[in-house]
């Protein structure tokens, strides 16, 4: 059963922390919380402030996932807010090797994000180093964006790497993941479901995040 990850996104921020505490209640175990720069992707959301009055409010794993450039500026910064896990984009900065290994050094959870364009094997040198591989499903900077299908084979290329390599990272599948496609990524090995529209545009969380656990 995948682990389901609600993206804040989607969810009402005039009321953040119920909305919260009902995706917690209603059977999620990690936060996807989307931080976006502007520069990086075309919007402009969150920053270490808001994770740790987050923190507060919660026990869930705060998966956080970095859409910024200049992440090894800002990583203390949200490891101190309270982030388990720290995901920065594979194409954002230069030295992905020695951020990995600061936010390690940080006691973290590192993940690494392909967008849609960016192929799996950019991953081969720090696969063996990293908790987390995430593939957007999307183009990265809105939520309700329609899943991009050839996410699919990456998924299933991830998992052979992941396999060949010994290690020991997840797979989470970002964007456009619902009822509808989340069988065929679960099929495809992937271990966590991001869903902002899926959940907090639901009529009902605990059908929403069930649905998403339990595919057709
Ligand atoms: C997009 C974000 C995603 C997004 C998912 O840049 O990284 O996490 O919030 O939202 P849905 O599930 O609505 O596609
Ligand atoms: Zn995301």
């Amino acid at each position: 059963m995948a682990i389901v990850a609600p993206s804040i996104l989607s969810a009402d921020f005039c009321r953040l922390g119920e909305e919260i505490n009902a995706v917690e209640k209603a059977g999620a175990e990690w936060l996807h919380i989307d931080v976006m720069d502007g520069h990086f992707v075309p919007n402009i959301t969150i920053g270490p402030l808001v994770v740790a009055s987050i923190r507060k409010a919660t026990r869930l794993t705060l998966d956080v996932h970095l859409m910024i450039e200049n992440a090894d500026d800002y990583v203390q910064e949200f490891a101190k807010a309270g982030a388990d896990i720290i995901t920065v984009h594979q194409e954002a900065g230069a030295h992905l090797d020695r951020t990995i290994a600061l936010i390690k050094s940080l006691g973290k959870k590192a993940g690494v994000s392909i967008n849609p364009a960016t192929g799996v094997e950019t991953l081969r040198h720090v696969i063996r180093n990293i908790d987390l591989a995430l593939i957007m499903s999307v183009n990265p900077g809105f939520g309700g964006q329609s899943f991009i299908r050839h996410s699919l084979e990456k998924a299933q290329e991830l998992k052979k790497m992941i396999a060949v390599s010994g290690s020991k990272a997840l797979v989470e599948m970002d964007g456009g993941v619902g009822p509808d496609n989340c069988g065929e990524i679960v099929s495809a090995g992937v271990d966590v479901l991001v869903a902002g529209t899926a959940v907090f545009k639901s009529q009902n969380y605990d059908e929403a995040i069930r649905k998403l656990k339990s595919p057709r």
